[in-house]
C-alpha cells in the first residue's frame, strides 16, 4: 500500500516541518525526492539525514514566488532523476493578524507564498508532470498543502484562511481543466489541523495572544479541549495523508480534499 517506487517528487517549503517528514515517508515508500525552500542551511541538514538513512534525495533553493527559481529547480530534479512524477505545494506562511492589524504588505507577503507558490508550480512543473504522466499507469500528481482553515472560517487569521480557501478551490479547478486536456494529472488538497511544527507553534502564540495571555500551555489546553481526538497532530499524521495522495492507491482521486484533522471540523 502507498508505494512510491521509482517516483520522482519535488516538496516546496521541505526543509522542515511536514514537507521535510512527508520527505523522509516518501523514500521510505521508494520514491527520489527534491527539496525546495529557502532555508538553505536547513534544507541541505534534511538532504543529509535523508541521505544518511539510504535515501535519493537534493536540495534545490526555491522561493515559490519566484518563476526563476521554479526553473532552475525544475532542471535540477530533472537533471539529476530524469523526470518528476509527484508536485507537493507544501511551502506556505501563517499570519496571525487579525484584519485590524494587518497591513497591505503583510497580505503580499501572504499571496505571494501561499497562493502564487501554488500558481506558478502548478504551472511550471506541468511539462514535465505531462511527461511523466505518459509512463505511468495512473499519471501524474500534485498535492496541495491547504488547511482546515481552507474550509472553514478562522477567527484568529482570517487572511491565512483566505489564501487556503483558494487553494482548496484551485486544488478543484486545477483538477478539472487537467482532466478537460486529457493530461492525466491528478490534484488533490490535503486539509491538516493544528500540527506540531514550527507553524503550530505560530498558531498556538496567537491563539496565546487572543486570550490575552502569554502563556502557550493555556491556549494548547485551550486547542485540545476542542480537539474530538485530544490530541494536536504531528507532522507524521498529516504526511501519511500526502503519501497516499501520491500513490496509485489514490487513482481514483482528483480534486478532492483528504482531512487530517482530529475531527475539528466534523463539528
Ligand atoms: N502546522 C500546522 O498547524 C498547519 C495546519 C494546516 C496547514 N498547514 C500547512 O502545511 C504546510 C507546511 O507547514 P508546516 O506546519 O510544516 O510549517 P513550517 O513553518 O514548519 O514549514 C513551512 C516551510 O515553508 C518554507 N517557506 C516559507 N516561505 C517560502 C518560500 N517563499 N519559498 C519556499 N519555501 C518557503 C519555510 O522555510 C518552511 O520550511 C503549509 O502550507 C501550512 O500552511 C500547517
Amino acid at each position: 500500500m502507498n508505494r512510491l517506487d521509482g517516483k520522482v517528487a519535488l516538496l516546496s517549503g521541505a526543509a522542515r516541518g511536514i514537507g521535510a517528514e512527508t520527505a523522509r515517508l516518501m523514500i521510505e515508500a521508494g520514491a527520489k525526492v527534491a527539496i525546495g525552500d529557502v532555508l538553505d542551511e536547513r534544507g541541505r541538514e534534511t538532504v543529509r539525514m535523508l541521505e544518511s538513512a539510504g535515501g535519493e534525495a537534493i536540495y534545490t533553493h526555491l522561493d515559490v514566488t519566484r518563476e526563476e527559481d521554479w526553473t532552475a529547480s525544475l532542471s535540477a530534479v530533472i537533471g539529476r532523476f530524469g523526470g518528476l512524477d509527484i508536485l507537493v505545494n507544501n511551502a506556505g506562511v501563517f499570519l496571525g493578524m487579525s484584519i485590524e492589524e494587518a497591513t497591505l504588505a503583510d497580505w503580499h507577503r501572504l499571496c505571494g507564498v501561499n497562493l502564487t507558490g501554488v500558481f506558478l508550480g502548478a504551472k511550471l512543473a506541468l511539462p514535465a508532470l505531462r511527461e511523466s504522466a505518459g509512463r505511468s499507469a495512473h499519471g501524474s500528481v500534485v498535492v496541495n498543502l491547504s488547511s482546515v482553515a481552507g474550509l472553514v472560517g478562522s477567527s484568529g487569521d482570517p487572511l491565512y484562511s483566505m489564501t487556503k480557501g483558494g487553494v482548496t478551490l484551485f486544488t478543484k479547478s486545477a483538477a478539472l481543466e487537467f482532466a478537460r486536456k486529457g493530461y492525466r494529472i491528478r490534484v488533490n488538497s490535503i486539509h491538516p489541523g493544528t500540527t506540531e511544527t514550527d507553524m503550530g507553534d505560530q498558531v498556538l502564540t496567537m491563539r496565546a495572544r487572543n486570550l490575552g495571555t502569554n502563556n502557550l500551555d493555556q491556549a494548547r489546553q485551550q486547542a485540545l479541549a476542542r480537539l474530538p481526538i485530544g490530541r494536536m497532530g504531528t507532522a507524521t499524521d498529516i504526511a501519511k495523508g500526502i503519501v497516499f495522495l501520491a500513490s496509485d492507491d489514490a487513482a481514483f482521486m482528483t480534486g478532492a480534499g483528504l482531512v487530517v484533522d482530529g475531527g475539528i471540523t466534523a463539528q
